[in-house]
């Protein structure tokens, strides 16, 4: 595995294995690597010649009160796991090279990025936007690697990437999950035993919630109101940024349910924010 520092070679590499007519898959990522990043990983090395995967600790997606300097690092550790995937370019650049002296350009998807999670993080969603738009431009993929458990994330990632015209696919993968249900995480690391134990909550509300639309009820305000009651009920949850039903497409609260709808949640336990989702089909199987 190769492990590249300077964006500028990274670069140079990308236009060498491009011009020998071969795909790169690329996988962002911020590290603390665990099985729902690696499953992209593997995804990746399934369908392009080269694999590439970036660790950087975005300072742009971080609000001033947020973990930034907290946030899990454990670069030794990700580096073994990714050799241990046969992963081709380990690309981790330093934020002094990402965002020079100088810096002054920044994407933001406007209306989706205020919704949901933006509502409660200004500002997060112009950090993820403006550092994958970078990371693409470096890396060159032909296809990119993102996980469902950022449902918002995945939906400004693409309509940035048709908006400015981008030549790499984006890919979106079903959330990995521990076997009590809690979606994988790298901050799952900040949760204490009794935290970790309460965090389960969340799956139970989506999967409680999907029961509820699969017996037929699909009454927007039903099945919020059953979500709130069910993590509200966990004595560990600290606070409910929203829990509810939403359109997948705008992520707005949807007047009518359609054909496939977003359950999502954000939740603080402890200290420690949380989120997770589930896509449930009204369609109904003949
Ligand atoms: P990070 O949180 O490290 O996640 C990197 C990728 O792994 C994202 O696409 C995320 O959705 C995916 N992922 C995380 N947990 C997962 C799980 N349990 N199952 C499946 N996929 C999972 O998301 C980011 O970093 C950053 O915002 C980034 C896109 C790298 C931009 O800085």
């Amino acid at each position: 595995m190769e492990i590249i520092r300077i964006p500028g070679e990274m670069q140079a590499m990308a236009g060498k294995i491009l011009h020998q007519g071969k795909s790169i898959g690329f996988v962002p990522t911020m590290g603390a690597l665990h099985e729902g990043h690696l499953s992209l990983v593997r995804r990746a090395r399934r369908e392009n010649h080269v694999t590439a995967v970036s660790i950087f600790v975005n300072p742009m997606q971080f609000g001033p009160s947020e973990d930034f300097y907290n946030y899990p690092r454990d670069i030794d550790g990700d580096a073994e796991k990714l050799r241990r995937e046969e992963v081709g370019i380990l690309f981790m650049p330093d934020s002094s090279l990402m965002y020079p002296e100088g810096f002054s350009t920044c994407v933001d998807v406007e209306g989706i990025s205020g919704r949901l999670c933006g509502a409660f993080r200004p500002g997060h969603f112009r950090g993820v936007a403006t550092v994958v738009a970078k990371l693409l431009n470096i890396v060159k993929p032909a296809r990119a690697y993102f996980g469902q458990k950022d449902f918002q994330q995945t939906v400004v990632i693409r309509q940035m990437a048709r908006d400015l015209d981008m030549d790499t696919a984006i890919v979106v993968c079903p959330t990995v999950r521990e076997s009590d249900g809690l979606a994988m995480s790298s901050r799952n690391a900040y949760l204490s035993e009794r935290e970790r134990e309460a965090a389960a909550v969340i799956f139970r509300s989506l999967a409680g919630a999907s029961g509820l639309i699969e017996s037929g009820i699909i009454n927007v305000e039903r099945i919020k109101g059953f979500m709130h009651e069910k993590i509200a009920a966990e004595p560990a949850v600290s606070g409910i940024d929203y829990a509810g039903v939403y359109d997948p497409a705008t992520l707005e609260e949807p007047a009518a349910t359609r054909d496939e709808i977003l359950l999502a949640v954000a939740v603080r336990i402890g200290g420690t924010r949380l989120i997770d989702n589930m896509l449930v089909s009204l369609r109904k199987e003949r």
